[in-house]
């Protein structure tokens, strides 16, 4: 059965390297009989928890893409050895008011690019450090830290033969992991 994977990607940038993996991902030989919906986090305003008693249009979107996706896949970049802020900021909308996170039991990975060779291994550190205090289940292993060359992705989305094998087996086994959370969560 078709899963309904919500995508954050971490990069507001059009030509964005990370956006770019996220796209070549969902289309996979194993991964394409799901279904995405990428988060709009680029039109949230700056968290403020003045907006938990009324959010605004843009959060509850986000809040209610989450809440109705079956699993999360986090594609990002490493910005300072860390996240975006904008991600962050996406992250933090999802999980207030107290009490009513969007992100608690929904089955995630983590991965990313960058032209460095420690392929955002530190920002997706960090990442895991917020989403495993927000009750996420994280898919541990295999783990991808991706070194953005020119050739990895081709204009129509195509993953370079030299990585294509990997990043298949990678999309699977987040796949897997996510159908089998939705098994162990919901009731037959
Ligand atoms: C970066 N970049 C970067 N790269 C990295 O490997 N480690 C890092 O800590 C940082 N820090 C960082 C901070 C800021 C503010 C920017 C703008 C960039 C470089 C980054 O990997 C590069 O710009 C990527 O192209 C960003 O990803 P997208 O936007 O192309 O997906």
């Amino acid at each position: 059965m078709p899963l309904k994977v919500c995508v954050l990607v971490g990069s507001l940038r059009p030509g964005s390297i990370n956006r770019s993996l996220a796209e070549a991902l969902i289309r996979l030989p194993d991964a394409a009989e799901h279904e995405y919906h990428f988060a709009d986090i680029g039109s949230l305003p700056l968290y403020t928890e003045e907006h938990d008693e009324s959010p605004p249009e843009t959060v509850v979107a986000l809040r209610e893409l989450v809440k109705s996706s079956d699993a999360l896949l986090f594609v990002s970049p490493e910005y300072n050895r860390s996240i975006p802020g904008v991600l962050k900021n996406a992250i933090d909308y999802g999980s207030r008011p107290y009490g009513e996170s969007v992100w608690k039991g929904k089955p995630s990975a983590v991965i990313g690019t960058s032209i460095s060779p420690i392929g955002t291994a530190l920002g997706q550190s960090h990442l895991r450090i917020v989403l495993a205090y927000l009750d996420v289940p994280l898919m541990d292993q295999p783990e991808a830290y991706i070194q953005w060359k020119d050739d990895l992705v081709a204009d129509d989305h195509t993953i370079s033969e030299a990585s294509r094998e990997f990043l298949n087996g990678w999309m699977k086994a987040f796949l897997g992991f996510a159908g089998h959370h939705k098994g162990v969560m919901t009731p037959s």
